[in-house]
């Protein structure tokens, strides 16, 4: 009998096979093994080995897209972060995504489809003129199978050309195909991304409505290199990917507006006056509220945290700034407002820096500064339906907490003890009482994140009763 082993096969062939062994867990001599012994049980014959290896798929956590699945078509660009999109496979299948995945001729320098394929369960498709996917699904059933396409990383080049409507690889066809939303995920050098042409292009791609999330800052894969253009990160891709298929979340149809961070208030060009605040909690509460679907607008004082994603952020240091930004923002259902704003400000700015005078210490006359929270609740007009004030306290935290509700004429008030002792400020863990006109309830210590979970939960269950 002639003999026949796996490295004769031609090429396409061993590719195949490669992507089916894959697939099952198996070696490709093994696969080799079960699709004759299939062949020969077929055709009458007793198997050629009684031995099948269990099938155990390699990528963990493949399921077959069933009718309630929701499915992300994952287009995998070329560059360095495109080993982070593995790792977006399995996050995305965390969340119950089923991911197919399609590679650019560049993504295949970095990584390869065996790869891709493995961890989605499928196999990765490549081109565009590869008559066994094109007969499998073809690119017009890609494009338009899935609930979502992703780019990530998404090049410079690969955003030219989807904002030129070019469709000359699988890729970009699939692209120009599809009819449902697009989020691009870019990765590239700071400079390829400052550059006029990639910015003209981003806007382009903005007003075509596409997605996008990142790049965020930080170190490059070039050695010594910094700045904007790193890809966001995979949990972060996944949280907005789940946001944009969640047109059905709690919050879908909602617009939330949350402020956050604190409020800086100048004495002069180099010295101000602010509270602390790190902003974790307002920024995790904008996130959520993402994540269950709504539209939010997050208005940040100064924080050492980058903009969440799927969120329209404004920029803002005073108190004056953040109110007209707010105002700007409105209408809205929901209003947070989780900001640690300055009471007071400098009555005078000073355009120099004051210069230190031998034996003459400065005085600061203060001016209050206006209370956002409750300048918004006290509106006759156009006051958002649910309007959420913290409270900051560290004595008497109820006993305040409550007083400000009723001050300040809001709905819920979100009271927290921030003694030092608590580490609350700048810390990931947090313990509230949520005080309503109803009453008060206290709920156990987690995490920053986990607190705006749940009072998004909260939000969206208010936000479905009838209004009186
Ligand atoms: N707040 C606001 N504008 C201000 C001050 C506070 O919008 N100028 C909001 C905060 O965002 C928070 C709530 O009011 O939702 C309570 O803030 P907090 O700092 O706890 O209370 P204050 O009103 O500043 O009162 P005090 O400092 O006396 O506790």
């Amino acid at each position: 009998m002639a003999s026949l082993t796996v490295r004769q096969l031609d090429d396409q062939l061993k590719k195949l096979l490669r992507l089916r062994a894959a697939r099952h867990g198996r070696s490709m001599e093994d696969e080799v093994r079960v699709i004759l012994r299939r062949a020969a049980e077929e055709s009458g014959r007793d198997a050629l080995d009684r031995d099948e290896l269990p099938v155990r798929p390699l990528g963990s956590r493949p399921h077959a897209a069933g009718a309630d699945t929701r499915r992300v078509l994952l287009i995998i660009g070329g560059g360095i972060a495109a080993y982070k999109s593995l790792d977006l496979i399995r996050r995305l299948q965390d969340r119950g995504f089923h991911v197919r995945c399609v590679l650019t001729a560049a993504a295949q320098h970095f990584i390869t489809p065996l790869a891709a394929g493995a961890l989605a369960g499928g196999p990765a498709y490549t081109d565009l003129f590869d008559p066994r996917s094109e007969f499998d699904v073809g690119h017009i059933r890609l494009a338009r199978d899935a609930d979502v396409v992703v780019v990530a990383p998404a090049t410079a080049d690969l955003i030219a050309k989807m904002a030129g409507g070019h469709a000359d690889d699988l890729a970009t066809a699939v692209l120009l195909a599809t009819d449902k939303p697009v989020l691009v995920a870019p990765a590239m050098n700071p400079h390829m991304w400052a550059a006029k042409a990639t910015q003209r292009n981003l806007a382009q791609l903005e007003a075509d409505g596409v997605r996008l999330v990142g790049p965020n800052s930080g170190e490059m894969a070039e050695r010594g290199e910094a700045g904007v253009g790193r890809m966001a990160e995979a949990p972060e891709i996944a949280a907005l990917v789940a946001a944009l298929v969640q047109g059905s979340g709690s919050l879908a149809g909602k617009r939330v507006l949350v402020t956050s961070g604190p409020t800086t208030e100048p004495i002069d060009p180099v010295r101000f006056i602010a509270n602390r605040s790190s902003g974790k909690q307002g920024h995790a509460i904008a996130s959520a509220a993402a994540a269950a679907g709504a539209d939010v607008v997050l208005v940040s004082g100064p924080v050492n945290l980058s903009d969440p994603p799927g969120v329209s952020v404004v920029h803002v240091e005073t108190a004056n700034e953040m109110l007209a930004a707010v105002e700007k923002a409105l209408p809205a259902d929901v209003a947070v407002f989780a900001a640690a704003v300055a009471d007071w400000r400098p009555r005078q700015r000073n355009r120099s820096k004051i210069k230190k005078q031998q034996g003459r210490t400065p005085t600061l006359e203060l001016v209050e500064n206006p209370d956002i929270l409750s300048t918004i609740a006290h509106r006759k007009s156009g006051r958002p339906r649910l309007v959420v004030g913290f409270a900051a306290e560290t004595d008497d935290v109820i006993a305040n907490a409550k007083a400000k509700l009723k001050n300040k004429a809001c709905d819920w008030i979100v009271a927290n003890d921030v003694s030092p002792a608590t580490g609350i400020m700048g810390g990931d863990v947090n313990t509230v009482h949520i005080v309503t006109a109803k009453g008060v309830e206290s709920w156990p210590p987690q995490s920053k994140d986990d607190v705006a979970r749940a009072l998004v939960e909260r939000i969206a269950a208010a936000s479905q009763e009838p209004e009186r």
